[in-house]
């Protein structure tokens, strides 16, 4: 078979390359990368550190409001879909990217395969909700992390086939992790000791662009005594610049630029605690063993906070803190997310929908 794979930011790169490899075992993939991201750091370095194929196409779309930038993904994607014209489309999680190849795909022949269906937020204010839902309705097949995914899905009555595959970055964390957790890997912070400091990252719109949650994660931060590492995201670098709140972060917390994947699950592992609004690094923290407190007052992947391994405490400065100084002992890890062969799932489903044979 033939797949055009669609990815176009950081965390796409992540999930991508474990099914990427693995389709490339049998099949065909043509690699498309809209360009939504497009610093070395938040695109180039995964490509490079991961043995990411160069993509057969950058549309090099770049940043721009949801209604441009999406609107010119889904022009040039179109284009591409018709010149290649594959059996399947295959998209990751919930980005602008995701949305654009999901529309494009569900107006042409290919059928549409969606990695990390069914997660919700229940927050129709989230971009990301928005992008999920209605990359769910389009698509021909849901590959979703677990069983409560695939519930949510069968209540959408999404029409779809919906088959449960585990996580795809769960494998990824697995294929790098002893390159990770190897002591020669660099630090961007020589001096930082193990256990000793805490990790953190901003990027959701919902803290960058509202000054007072902006303020109050950042007084949550600076409110303990270990040393915290925040690699920036652009976007909450240049948010904290507009809120005035750039030489407080900078004086108070241990800034550096984002860093490469092998580096921040090195940072992660380490971390006595994680402080995130991300998505992914919740699930990473779990796999690494290490707590998770959460910068959001909800989250897609409940089941790391019912397992105590995650806590969501928003945006109050008192609830990080306290948080990410708490010591208390942790309960066992059950196994969330599948067993770290969604790749190979994946790839077996695509295979069962499209017949084996299709295009090879
Ligand atoms: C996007 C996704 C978000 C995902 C995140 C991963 C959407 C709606 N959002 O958010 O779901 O969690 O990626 O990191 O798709 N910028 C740069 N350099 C870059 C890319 C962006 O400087 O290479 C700056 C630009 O000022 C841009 C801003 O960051 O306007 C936001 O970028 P964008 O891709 O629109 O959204 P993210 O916040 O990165
Ligand atoms: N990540 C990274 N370097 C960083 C911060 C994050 O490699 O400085 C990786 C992280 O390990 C995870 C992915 O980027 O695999 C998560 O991306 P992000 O938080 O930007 O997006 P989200 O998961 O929230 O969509």
């Amino acid at each position: 078979m033939r797949v055009c794979s669609v990815v176009g930011a950081r965390p796409q790169f992540v999930k991508a390359f474990p099914v990427s490899r693995r389709l490339r075992d049998d099949h065909e993939e043509v690699l498309i990368h809209t360009g939504q991201h497009y610093d070395e750091e938040l695109s180039g370095v995964f490509f490079d550190e991961l043995d990411i194929p160069e993509p057969e196409y950058n549309l090099g779309v770049g940043s721009g409001g949801h209604a441009a930038q999406t609107a010119e993904m889904m022009r040039l994607l179109d284009e591409v879909i018709e010149e290649e014209s594959p059996d399947a489309v295959l998209v990751y999680g919930d980005t602008n990217s995701t949305l654009a190849a999901a529309l494009v795909a569900a107006k042409r022949e290919p059928a549409l395969a969606h990695v990390e269906a069914g997660l919700r937020s229940g927050k129709w204010s989230m971009p990301e909700e928005v992008n999920r839902v209605l990359t769910d309705h389009c698509s021909d097949l849901l590959l979703t992390p677990g069983e409560n995914a695939a519930e949510t899905l069968r209540g959408d009555s999404v029409r779809g086939e919906v088959v449960v595959t585990g996580d795809v970055m769960y494998d990824a964390v697995l294929a790098v992790r002893d390159r990770a957790l190897d002591e020669s890997t660099p630090l961007p912070l020589p001096d930082l000791r193990p256990d000793e400091y805490v990790l953190a990252t901003v990027h959701r719109a919902a803290n960058t662009d509202d000054p007072e949650r902006l303020a109050g994660v950042l007084d949550g931060l600076a409110g303990i005594d270990s040393p915290v590492v925040l690699p920036l995201h652009p976007r909450t670098e240049a948010a904290l610049d507009e809120h005035g709140l750039y030489d407080r972060a900078a004086a108070e917390l241990r800034l550096v630029d984002p860093v490469g994947y092998v580096e921040f699950l090195r940072l992660l592992s380490d971390a006595s605690r994680v402080a995130t609004d991300s998505g992914g690094v919740q699930k990473e923290a779990f796999y690494l063993d290490t707590p998770c407190v959460t910068l959001r007052d909800e989250t897609e992947w409940v089941e790391t906070v019912d397992s105590g391994w995650n806590v969501l405490v928003g945006s109050d400065p008192d609830r990080i803190a306290r948080a990410l100084t708490d010591r208390s002992a942790l309960p066992p890890k059950p196994e969330l997310y599948g067993g770290g062969d969604a790749a190979a799932r994946t790839v077996a489903a695509l295979e069962a929908t499209l017949g084996e044979g299709s295009s090879e």
